[in-house]
Parts: structure tokens; sequence; C-alpha cells
């Protein structure tokens, strides 16, 4: 095949989540179930945070973001998974694996700034009450959306553009259910080197939020064991804990993924990836709302809406 023509005719085989027959069935009835889960639930999250005027706060807005940008993670990876499994297909373009690469990456990346958008707010909540509406303007919030979706696809754009100009002339199987970022490079005849030191670099950019989390979070439980326990912090350390909950599986599975020589992985590593690219989206709506009284209230009141018009 020469060069030039590789972009036009070049097809990838995703192997699938771990490559029995048997088991890609379960997974494509897993799958079935979860990505009409994540779109409803996500939508739902939207809808109630934009139709009820209380929960028009920073929180709630950036919470809705994040349901945003779930339901757009999932559709990266999902429905072509369930297609595929329909058609009795493997296959997957070049052009759509890199698109794969590319939205996986931005969007993962913009899902972990977020989550520190929302731990900082937590923070301004609980340990600067007084200042929080000047701290948290409308401004602010939106600066801080902006900026999670500028470094969401900046960090994107190195690692795919590279792996682009990657060449593929052996083994096509990816082994995955999606093309990901390990798992391709493996497959490359070029030298990947350098491709690899902008893969770690991502993957640091990825893990700064987990900093500001965590120093978030350091803040919130300082001023809740030194300050005798209001009514009011006690509430807003209530959503904490479900935010902990998210970061902590989502950064876990992550982090244990691409923090590692390449060598180390195989197909066997893939259903890990199952966790943070198909559950957690899933998962993220109920962390949110099942504990939360205002949140509910509100998918109430959504609900009867409906019902009655
Ligand atoms: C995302 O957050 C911004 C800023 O707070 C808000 O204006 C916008 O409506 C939010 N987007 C969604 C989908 O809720």
């Amino acid at each position: 095949m020469r060069e030039n023509n590789q972009s036009s005719t070049l097809e990838f085989i995703l192997l699938g989540v771990t490559g029995q027959q048997e088991q890609e069935d379960f997974f494509f009835i897993l799958f079935l179930f979860i990505y009409p889960i994540t779109l409803i639930g996500n939508l739902f999250i939207i809808l109630a945070i934009h139709s009820d005027i209380h929960l028009h706060i920073p929180m709630y807005f950036f919470l809705a973001n994040l349901s945003f940008v779930d339901i757009l993670f999932s559709s990266v990876t999902i429905p072509k998974m369930l297609a595929n499994h329909l058609l009795h297909s493997k296959a997957i373009s070049f052009g759509g694996c890199l698109a794969q690469l590319y939205f996986m990456i931005a969007l993962g990346n913009t899902d972990s700034y977020i989550l520190a958008a929302m731990a900082y707010d937590r923070a301004v909540a609980i340990s600067r009450p007084l200042h929080y509406t000047t701290i948290m303007s409308p401004r602010t919030c939106v600066l801080l959306v902006v900026v999670s979706w500028v470094v969401g696809n900046v960090n994107a754009f190195p690692h795919t553009l590279l792996t682009s100009s990657l060449s593929f002339c052996g083994n096509k199987e990816v082994a995955n259910f999606y093309c990901d970022t390990i798992p391709l490079l493996k497959l490359a005849c070029s030298d990947i080197r350098f491709n690899v030191k902008v893969m770690y670099l991502g993957a640091g950019v990825f893990s700064v939020p987990l900093l500001f989390i965590i120093i978030s979070y350091i803040q919130v439980f300082s001023t809740v064991l030194r300050v005798p326990s209001t009514k009011g912090v006690l509430k807003a350390f209530s959503t904490c804990g479900s935010h902990l909950t998210v970061v902590t599986l989502y950064y876990g599975t992550v982090m244990g993924m691409y923090f590692r020589p390449l060598s180390s992985y195989s197909l066997k590593d893939a259903v890990v990836t199952v966790m943070y690219m198909t559950v957690i989206p899933m998962l993220n709506p109920f962390i949110y709302s099942l504990r939360n009284q205002d949140m509910k209230a509100a998918l109430g009141k959504l609900f009867r809406k409906r019902l009655s018009s």
C-alpha cells in the first residue's frame, strides 16, 4: 500500500471488550441498556436544572455541563460498538478511528476539568460563604466552562495529529471496543517514542484537575472540622460525598490505565475501560441527584409538568 494512500483505504479491526464471542454478546446487551439510560438520565438532569429557577446556581450549571459532556462522551464509542455488533462487523475506518481518538480525549479532559470546577465551587461555598456570590460570578462560571472545553480540545489535537501520521503496515487489530490511544500506538510500525511522550504529557494535563480537587477537598474538610457545623455548611458538605465517589472511580480507573508502560497493556485491560467509557457517564446523573433533595424536587416537578401537558 502506498503511504499517501493510507488514510483513504486503511481499516482497523476492533477486537471488542474481551474478543470472545459469548462475552461480546453480553457486552452488547449491557451497552444496549447503558446507552439509553445514559442519554435519558443526563438529559433529565439538564432539563430539570434549566427548568427550575432554584437550581440556577453555579453548582447545578456545572452539573448540567457535566451531563452534556457525558452524553457526547458515551456517544463517541457506544453507538459504533452496537452498530458493528448488529452488522456482524468489526471494522472501523482510519478516519473513524481518529475521530474516536480525538473526541474521546477532548471530552474526557473537558469532563475532568468540569469535575475540578465543581470541587472549587464547593470549596468556595463552604470555606468562604460570605464571598461566594462575588467569587463564583456568572462570568467566572462561564470562564471555567470555556477553559474546560479549550483544554480538552488542545490536549486532543497533538496526540490525534501524531497518530494520523504514523504508518500502520502489519496487524490492524485494535485491542479494545473503540480506538484507544495505547492499543493504536502498539499497532504502528513507525517510531512511536515521541507519541508516547506526548501521550504521557496528555495524561499529565488530564490529571491536573485531580490536584485542584484534592486541594479543594482539603480546604473543605479543614473548614468543616474547624467551624462549628451550621446547617448550611452540612448541606453544602452533603453534596461532596457523591462528588468524591465519582472522582475516585474516574481517576482511579483512568490513571491506572494510562500511567504505565505500553508493554504491560493487553486486551484484558479493555474491561477496565468499560468502567470510565460507559459506566461512569451513566452513573453521574444518579450519583448527583439521588441523594440531593433539591435535584429530586426539580425532577419531580419536571415529571408532573410533562404528565399534565
Ligand atoms: C454550562 O454552564 C454555563 C455557565 O454556568 C451555563 O450558562 C450553561 O447553561 C451550562 N450548559 C448547560 C448545557 O447546562
